[in-house]
């Protein structure tokens, strides 16, 4: 039997790599840099398999040129780079990497949360500069993060990492979702459920943890800055759409806020100018980026692939309606 061929628009990890190669004859991208679109529509022509990041659309145009396409692997949690519905219409399983990179990415969130709470990009480009004149009494003084309240708008797994993280600095947390959490998630860490406009008006720190849908698109838009505490931060580590940034920039410069902490963009690796100011904290979309938790996404996405070409269900199936389609 032919072993299936499976186009992978990254090389992986080794672990990731074995896993893949052991059944399926593999095409890996390689350089460094990522692969051009045009590329990756070529190269799938003639695979079953495609194992890609979220910087790979998989679309119409790309599935229509891929007719033996059995299963999609997203090498990443969210999956708003694959049209879902598209895959389910064409029989595609579409996977993601769901759980191993929750506390990697709280601990994130909370590294952009102090960062920009406690100015540090500011004070390390200070310390680098040669320019340090020495301590001073009102340099650099940025706002206390122990004690003040913690805003998290999506309380699923990541931002109950997020949650949990704040009883260490003895914080009020607070969050709204769609639904409100079952009591077992909310008591732990002590959060209160509350409406969008309340967490507005009351949180030190917003900390983002939608997926990005048709409904959170935009969400925060000029409204919502608008009803936010001009000594609050916004912090970012879901999407970059979920976000107006042209909005973020106009509360930014008319100080309706006091600052934000981003790791995601609405046109990455675009960054809006008026991002680029001294109360933002930019880093490009780190959130998950440890080198085990890398390598644990890499290996699951190389499972989904592996158990679907073995006859088994891929455990992070997105679209698990497409069986019936078979
Ligand atoms: C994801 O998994 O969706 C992240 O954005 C990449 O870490």
């Amino acid at each position: 039997m032919p072993k299936p061929r499976v186009y992978c628009s990254h090389e992986l990890f080794e672990e990731a790599r074995k896993i893949l190669d052991a059944t399926c004859d593999v095409e890996y991208w390689t350089p460094a840099e990522r692969p051009p679109r045009e590329e990756v529509v070529r190269r799938v022509k003639d695979k079953e398999g495609l194992v890609c990041l979220l910087t790979e659309k998989v679309d119409e145009r790309l599935l229509r040129a891929a007719p033996k396409l059995r299963i999609a692997a997203n090498v990443a949690v969210g999956f708003d780079n694959i049209d879902v519905a598209a895959c389910t219409k064409r029989g595609v399983v579409a996977t993601n990497t769901p759980g191993v990179l929750d506390e990697t990415t709280a601990d994130f969130a909370w590294t952009l949360l102090m960062a920009v709470a406690r100015r540090l990009g500011e004070g390390e480009q200070l310390a680098r500069s040669g320019n340090w004149k020495g301590w001073n009494l009102d340099q650099l003084c940025g706002a206390d993060i122990w004690g003040k309240t913690l805003g998290i708008v999506g309380f699923g797994r990541i931002g109950r990492a997020v949650a949990r993280r704040a009883l260490g600095f003895n914080m009020k947390v607070i969050y709204t979702d769609a639904v409100r959490a079952p009591e077992d998630a909310e008591k732990p860490v002590g959060a209160t459920f509350q409406d969008m406009n309340t967490l507005l008006a009351e949180a030190d720190f917003i900390s983002l943890h939608v997926p990005l849908l048709a409904e959170t698109r935009g969400l925060f838009d000029a409204p919502k800055f608008f009803r936010m505490k001009p000594t609050t931060f916004l912090i970012n580590t879901s999407r970059g759409p979920v976000v107006d940034e042209a909005a973020l920039v106009a509360a930014l410069e008319s100080k309706k806020i006091a600052g934000a902490a981003l790791d995601v963009y609405e046109n990455e690796p675009f960054i809006h100018p008026g991002l680029k100011r001294p109360n933002v904290v930019l880093a490009p979309h780190l959130a998950s980026a440890s080198l085990e938790t890398r390598t644990k996404m890499a290996v699951m996405a190389a499972n989904n692939v592996v158990s679907l070409f073995q006859g088994q269900m891929p455990p992070n199936m997105v679209n698990p309606s497409v069986l019936k389609k078979r």
